[in-house]
């Protein structure tokens, strides 16, 4: 639980596949939210959440079975609006006095329902439905096996579907609203306003900006840290960066960041990082050059995991070198971000904590004694970004592609050399110039080269040449779990590849690889 001075929502997680997206909905709103499993909420940690409002989210199980999932009866006690959402609706109903059957039902009155809805008002309505219905109709999105055959004493009816004819229903004197669609997915399309009705109607006044955030963030920070020292590894990606600006501005010069040049990074991009931090933020920074290091103990190795396991054993020796000369370093920082800390509810054996230790770092903690000072883990990408551009760092840092940690080495297939990286950093950075130029970093996820491990035979002017050939790579995607491939136009991908061969020595040939994910990876490697 996080301490904040906002207004805070509950959402009661049963382990639906979307139930972050709630928690996207109401940061949209600007309202504090966090996401907790059914099994960690109980009578004492209600009392001390003391949540404004509460939704219980959809989920896979059934009701009707024995021992399923449930919230405790207290929450119904609290006096606050609540939302059930699908599986929550079916919860809320059967829990205050209705009843939820399984299985078809024959002659009417309800049945499975997977996909697109729609829904109608009844003659009866709520502020909740404020915007809704203008059209006379609202699509919604439906996936329960299960469906409510009678609603619990107090409620009413105010929206129905061909095949639920309890949509929509609310006991309206307790502010408790139960829907059987998921108003977070886009495929509902007005669900937003659901969701704006609904915090309205609680009280609460949209108070959690990223101006908010940054000054408690800050005064945590301060608080949990004291006048120890605080180290932080840089990687020039956005959560780092973000974390490092943010915790220098809360304690200043008792931060030391360490930016660890492993030799594999793109064009300029060890003397951007470091004039960000060094010159423009004047955060103290040690810049370790171990180019020599990684190159050395990579050379001659081409097996894909065996260049991961060299590269994440000599970080972690690097770091914690130039950590170790930090007196009094007391606390790690990391850029550990909200997906990566929600309980999510795993039905196979209780609640389970992913929680991704940040590239090449992980493990470090436990080994050097540190604590750990994660100042983004409420925040979802898009919000360590506004918090970013609110804490001024250059947009160029903010919008920047994923990168990944163990660099150009899983974008070199084959034997990493010194003359190849320089090939690769060159097409990369004209590449990545083209796609700028064109307008289109924005609406890409990850765009680089990979040079390939063969040298194929062209003809440039009256001249023979035996050079190397690399593969384009550009990818659309959400979270990077699945990802499509961009689809250039061939004007830009002949442009790209005329001007990466006239402009690279050492290239003769350019490709575009065109494979989803799955079946491929983004990076090569
Ligand atoms: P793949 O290639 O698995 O990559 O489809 C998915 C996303 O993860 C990034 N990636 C990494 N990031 N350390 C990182 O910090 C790594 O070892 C690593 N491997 C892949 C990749 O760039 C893409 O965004």
């Amino acid at each position: 639980m996080t301490e904040t001075s906002h207004d805070r929502l509950l959402i009661i997680d049963f382990g639906s596949q979307v139930t972050q997206l709630i928690a996207r909905r109401l940061r949209e709103l600007n309202v504090y939210c966090e996401i907790h499993p059914y099994q960690s909420v109980n009578d004492a940690f209600l009392a001390e959440f003391a949540p404004k409002a509460v939704i219980f989210s959809g989920g896979p199980d059934s009701v009707t079975r024995e021992g399923s999932p449930r919230p405790p009866r207290s929450v119904y006690d609290l006096g606050v609006p609540i939302l059930g959402i699908c599986y929550g609706q079916q919860v809320m109903m059967q829990d205050l006095g209705g009843l939820v059957e399984g299985g078809k039902i024959t002659g009417g009155g309800g049945t499975a329902e997977f996909g697109r809805a729609y829904v109608v008002p009844s003659d009866k309505t709520d502020d909740l439905l404020s915007g809704w219905f203008a059209e006379g109709r609202e699509q919604v999105w439906m996936s329960h096996g299960d469906h409510v055959s009678r609603i619990a004493p107090g409620f009413e009816v105010l929206g129905t579907s061909t095949h639920a004819p309890f949509a929509i229903t609310a006991d309206r004197s307790r502010h408790f609203y139960a829907v059987q669609f998921h108003p977070e997915v886009h495929h509902t399309p007005n669900g937003k306003a659901l969701y704006e009705n609904f915090v309205k109607l609680a009280g609460f006044t949209g108070d959690w900006t990223m101006g908010a955030y940054r000054e408690e963030a800050i005064r945590r920070i301060r608080d949990q840290v004291g006048d120890h020292k605080v180290i932080c590894g840089l990687s020039g990606g956005v959560d780092s960066s973000v974390a490092a600006v943010l915790i220098h501005e809360a304690i200043g010069d008792q931060l030391t960041c360490v930016f660890v040049d492993h030799g594999l990074l793109r064009l300029n991009e060890a003397d951007e990082v470091v004039t960000m931090f060094r010159d423009n933020y004047n955060i103290p920074l040690i810049h370790a050059d171990e180019s020599d290091l990684f190159l050395g103990e990579l050379d001659g190795v081409s097996d894909p995991e065996t260049k991961r396991k060299i590269i994440g054993r000599l970080f972690i020796d690097v770091f914690q070198k130039h950590a170790n000369e930090i007196e009094g370093a007391e606390f790690l920082a990391q850029g550990t971000l909200y997906p990566d800390v929600i309980e999510s509810v795993s039905f196979s054996g209780g609640p389970s904590v992913t929680i991704k230790s940040h590239h090449n770092v992980g493990g470090l903690p436990e080994k050097m004694g540190l604590k750990l000072v994660e100042p983004l883990r409420e925040l979802f990408k898009d919000e360590v970004r506004a918090l970013g551009r609110e804490l001024g760092l250059p947009e160029q840092f903010i919008g920047r592609h994923p990168f990944p940690g163990p660099g150009l080495a899983i974008r070199c297939p084959g034997e990493i050399t010194r003359p190849k990286l320089e090939i690769l950093r060159k097409a990369d950075a004209v590449y990545i110039d083209q796609i700028r130029k064109h307008g289109l970093y924005d609406e890409i996820w990850q765009a680089f080269v990979a040079i390939l491990p063969v040298r194929t035979v062209g003809v440039m002017g009256d001249g023979r040449t035996y050079d190397y050939a690399c593969a384009l790579r550009a990818v659309t995607s959400v979270d990077g779990m699945t990802a499509d491939y961009y689809p250039f136009t061939h004007d830009f991908l002949g442009e790209t590849a005329t001007r990466i061969i006239n402009e690279v020595e050492g290239i003769n040939r350019v490709t575009y690889d065109i494979t989803s994910k799955p079946p491929g990876t983004i990076e090569w490697e």
